[in-house]
């Protein structure tokens, strides 16, 4: 048997999927055979989520069923928010909201029934409670009251309802609701991947997502939306730009928000999201950002020919809309709970235990001393 090493499983194709697909030639990421861009174009958050979960776009009458389910299901339990009020208040909200899926398996009636009916109405429950649980513990934090979430508000704004006690401009909504879009599915991504393989123990659902959470947090992958408004705030002005990031690459830094293990000339997500930033910055008269994103962008691309991924006009947005930093990797959990929910359905569907080999280069077999010879 060859026991070449595929480090990071570089280039190894591990299974099938029809959920989404990077196609290098159009330059686009499709769920579902659709073109991401050409969802931001033209559907709501819900849409694509539904889309998402079930594989095709709703029609209204899907999609209205869909939306009262989910604003039905939105309330937390008596259990998990006092537990939520009773966590640090320094604990990192990708903690806090992967405790509180992980407490959700406790309460859900459904959660050792792996069938397919079954995962998607608890796909549905973590999809709609998780944002209630971000914005109590959002809240909790600042010593604010805890505001139930509203039935009669879409997804994107009874999250800012529930945060902030009130809606924003409808611009910056739908700016929020294009980050979700872009951040619902991306094939076998880290998280993803590791949803598939505690899935593929027949484990179940919330288990899974309770993992790929873990996964998400890491700077190499969603928490790199974090790391880049900490390294934008680092920089502080345009000016300074330049010689940060020149400083950077000589000391052989990892650029948060640049890079991507399958997108190597660009993530056909970023023209959007890049779109939506500079938006925001207009509306609420905030240029520094962008100026710092252009230098960043410019100089990544002259000297290492390295292009920003979606992190890198995701985090700005969130900070010129008020969120607080540790938060926006926690928001990526609010959508990706779909993708990582029709992973899970997939891998249940057709599952085959993962199990890789390693190359052994410890030592060669040997005696056990007993204690007193050792
Ligand atoms: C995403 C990422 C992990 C992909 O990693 P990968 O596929 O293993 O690619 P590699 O790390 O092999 O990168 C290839 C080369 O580009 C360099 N590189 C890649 N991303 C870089 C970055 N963000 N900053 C500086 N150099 C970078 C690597 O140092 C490496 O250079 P070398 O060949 O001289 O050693 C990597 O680009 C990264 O760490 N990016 C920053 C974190 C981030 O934004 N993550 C979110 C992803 S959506």
């Amino acid at each position: 048997m060859s026991e070449e090493i595929k480090k990071g499983l570089l280039g190894i194709v591990v299974d099938e999927t029809t959920v989404s697909h990077v196609v290098p030639e159009l330059s686009a990421l499709t769920y579902r055979g659709y073109k991401v861009q050409d969802l931001c174009d033209k559907c709501e958050f819900e849409e694509v989520a539904y889309l998402v979960l079930h594989g095709e776009l709703p029609s209204k009458k899907q999609l209205n069923k869909f939306i009262r389910e989910e604003r039905s299901n939105r309330k937390l339990s008596k259990t998990i928010i006092k537990n939520i009020q009773q966590m640090p208040k320094n604990a990192h909200p990708m903690d806090v909201v992967r405790t509180c899926v992980s407490l959700m398996s406790l309460e859900d009636k459904d959660t050792k029934d792996n069938s397919q009916k079954s995962n998607m109405q608890k796909a549905l429950r973590i999809f709609a409670q998780t944002p209630t649980a971000v914005a109590a513990y959002f809240r909790t934090r600042k010593g604010k009251k805890i505001i139930s979430p509203s039935k009669k508000l879409s997804f994107s704004e009874n999250f800012f309802k529930m945060m902030f006690n009130k809606i924003p401009d409808k611009e910056i909504v739908r700016a929020f609701d294009i980050s979700l879009i872009l951040y619902a599915e991306h094939s076998f991504n880290v998280s993803t991947f590791t949803a598939r393989t505690i899935t593929s123990s027949l484990s179940d659902l919330h288990g899974a997502i309770t993992g790929a959470i873990a996964s998400l947090k890491g700077p190499l992958h969603g928490g790199a939306n974090e790391a880049v408004m900490h390294m934008m705030k680092e920089i502080g002005k345009p000016e300074k730009a330049k010689s940060w990031i020149e400083n950077a690459l000589a000391k052989k830094k990892v650029i948060m928000g640049f890079g991507h293990r399958v997108y190597r000339t660009g993530d056909s997500r970023v023209p959007t999201m890049k779109h939506y930033m500079f938006k925001v910055a207009k509306l609420l008269n905030k240029n520094k950002y962008p100026k710092i994103y252009e230098i960043l962008e410019r100089e990544m691309l002259s000297k290492k020919n390295i292009h920003p991924n979606v992190d890198f006009p995701c985090g700005p947005t969130y900070y010129m809309m008020g969120i607080d930093i540790d938060f926006y990797t926690p928001i990526f959990v609010m959508s990706r709970i779909t993708g990582w929910s029709a992973h899970i359905m997939e891998q249940h569907a057709s599952n085959k235990l993962i199990r890789p080999l390693s190359k052994y280069k410890g030592e060669q077999v040997r005696e056990v001393m007993l204690l007193n010879q050792r």
